[in-house]
């Protein structure tokens, strides 16, 4: 059964392009993400990676670490990772998980025989700091992903974590959020102190509460 959300995420130890790596001491009590890659040497893969190194800042800003996948082994990984330099402008700066018997593909559910019996697909899993799975997305190996859209997830999951918001449609950090239906007007009145303006009664806005 595919990993869903609330679920725990397991552990595993893998061989990486930063040597061994026991996935809960990596994550330590902040947030991560493990993404998944179909191969090395590929064009799509090639630029997500020097994406994520270049948003590298940004991960580490909010208190999350990123951990890639390909189901090849980490010495061609090696390889691969000057390609990356050359094509993109950046140098790795996260670990790549080396995976040629599969293990940490199959207890991710990665591998979607109904795509490609062999390669993994590309998986997205936010995990946070109880080490419950957040957010998982799954793109086929055609489409490269949006990480500035993981990003602005985490945003709304770090966010809403804390405070009793939801967020809207194509919400960025900085801009107003919902007020969760449950709490009474009354309530928001004290939890909310910069006001809330409601559109239906189940729809009432605040500024971002942390800003
Ligand atoms: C790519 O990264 O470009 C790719 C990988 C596997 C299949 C198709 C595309």
């Amino acid at each position: 059964m595919a990993l869903q959300l609330g679920d725990i995420a397991p552990n595993f130890t893998a061989e990486t392009t930063e040597g061994t790596v026991d996935f809960y001491e990596y994550l330590g009590d902040g947030w991560g993400v493990l993404f998944s890659h179909p191969k090395d040497f590929t064009p799509v893969c090639t630029t997500e990676l020097g994406e994520v190194a270049r948003l590298k800042g940004e991960f580490d800003k909010r208190n999350t670490k990123v951990l890639g996948l390909s189901v090849d082994p980490v010495s061609s990984h090696e390889g691969w990772s000057q390609d990356i330099t050359d094509a993109t402008g950046q140098k790795l700066n996260f670990p790549l998980i080396g995976d040629p018997d599969r293990k940490v593909s199959d207890l991710y559910g990665m591998i979607h025989p109904n795509a490609n019996d062999t390669l993994t697909v590309r998986s997205v899993f936010v995990i946070g700091p109880d080490k419950k799975v957040k957010l998982t997305i799954t793109y086929p190996a055609s489409t490269g992903r949006n990480f500035a859209e993981i990003l602005r997830v985490i945003d709304s999951l770090q966010l809403t974590s804390k405070y009793s918001v939801s967020t809207p449609v194509n919400w960025t950090d900085g801009e107003d959020v919902i007020i969760a239906p449950a709490i009474s007007d009354d309530d928001a009145k004290e939890r909310f102190p910069k006001g809330f303006t409601t559109v239906k009664p189940y729809l009432r806005y605040t500024p971002q509460p942390n800003r």
